[in-house]
């Protein structure tokens, strides 16, 4: 569990950061669902790394929460397209489109997702 050091994965700026679990709630190589500031987000560990993506692929109405995660990548379970779990960027057609990334850090034992 990760409570004696804070850490941020990115550098965005958000209007506010939103309390969505304790680290141990988002194990490695798993994608959860969550809903921050009205908005579907799904969280990703990769090691001790945490991200968050916009829970919706940019190619159709397939939640990337429902996806299968391997090497740094989700897989979208409706045509099988992939983003990169870190920068949103698309990896695998047919999807050519980036999904919004949502900066993510750990506080005082508690996962933050800025919005
Ligand atoms: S809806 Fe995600 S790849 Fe088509």
């Amino acid at each position: 569990m990760q409570t004696t050091t804070d850490i941020e994965t990115t550098g965005h700026t958000c209007a506010a950061w939103h309390d969505v679990g304790e680290p141990d709630d988002f194990p490695d190589g798993a994608v959860w669902p969550v809903v921050v500031g009205g908005l579907p987000v799904a969280v990703f560990r990769e090691g001790e790394g945490l991200y968050a993506l916009y829970d919706l692929c940019t190619h159709g109405a397939a939640k990337l929460s429902d996806g299968y995660v391997e090497d740094g990548c989700v897989e979208c379970p409706l045509h099988q397209g992939t983003f990169d779990i870190r920068t949103g960027a698309p990896c695998k057609a047919p999807v050519t489109e980036a999904v919004r990334t949502f900066p993510v850090r750990v506080v005082a034992g508690r996962v933050e997702v800025g919005v």
